[in-house]
């Protein structure tokens, strides 16, 4: 399995079965070492909220491959008026692609979708994704709070690789983070949606330190954008 991250919350996800990409803001992301017309083959796009940071360039990467966008029924209803193919779901759900399972879990935050007027469109309910890739758990907790059921999703799911926001202001910071981790008990945390905005800049060095001081059977790895583990 190789994990490629794009920047921001973007993360590329090849295994035997398949090829999906999580959250693909690339046009407009200042970090983003990809562009939308790298990409010809797909078999899932998968959408964590209406945000312009997440929702990105599905809608042109769904066209362009033809492969799904899997998002909670508001988002998916909105991607599919627009062209786009999609597959609907809704958090607590899950649902086995021909190249593996997807579960929805809750995220706490907002999911607006933007108009390219301004007008902001409800777009459902945030989430974040459980996927599994060759008998593996990976959890990619889209933008999101801290949150204490996050200990039951650890309980209920051995997760291999989890990719958390440190980025705070929006989403948990780095504090937050760890305390997540510790929760989730993952094999491999990367942590994401930070520095892509003057907002969100975080010291990464300090989430990784104070990863392995409290929890030290979690390992952080910190992706650049355009670097793969
Ligand atoms: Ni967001
Ligand atoms: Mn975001």
């Amino acid at each position: 399995m190789h994990i490629h991250f794009h920047g921001h919350a973007c993360f590329e996800i090849e295994w035997e079965a398949g090829r999906i990409l999580i959250d693909p803001f690339l046009s407009g992301n200042p970090t983003a070492t990809a562009k939308p017309e790298d990409f010809t083959d797909l078999d899932g796009i998968l959408v964590t909220h209406g945000h312009g940071d997440h929702l990105g360039d599905a809608i042109q990467l769904s066209k362009q491959t033809g492969a799904p966008i899997i998002a909670v029924f508001e988002l998916a209803n909105y991607c599919q008026k627009r062209g786009a193919k999609a597959h609907a779901m809704h958090v607590g759900g899950k649902h086995e692609f021909a190249f593996g399972w997807v579960k929805l879990t809750q995220a706490v935050h907002g999911s607006g979708i933007e108009t390219p007027e301004g007008d902001m469109i409800y777009g459902g309910l945030a989430c974040g994704f459980l996927i599994q890739a060759e008998g593996k758990w990976l959890y990619h907790a889209g933008d999101t709070g801290l949150f204490g059921d996050m200990e039951l999703i650890g309980r209920r799911y051995p997760i291999e690789v989890a990719m958390l926001p440190i980025g705070d202001n929006f989403v948990m910071g780095v504090e937050e983070a760890v305390h997540a981790s510790q929760l989730l008990r993952p094999k491999v945390v990367i942590p994401m949606h930070y520095n892509t905005f003057p907002v969100i800049a975080q010291d990464v060095g300090e989430f990784l330190h104070l990863l392995q001081r409290r929890v030290p059977e979690s390992s952080g790895k910190a992706l650049k954008p355009g670097e793969s583990c």
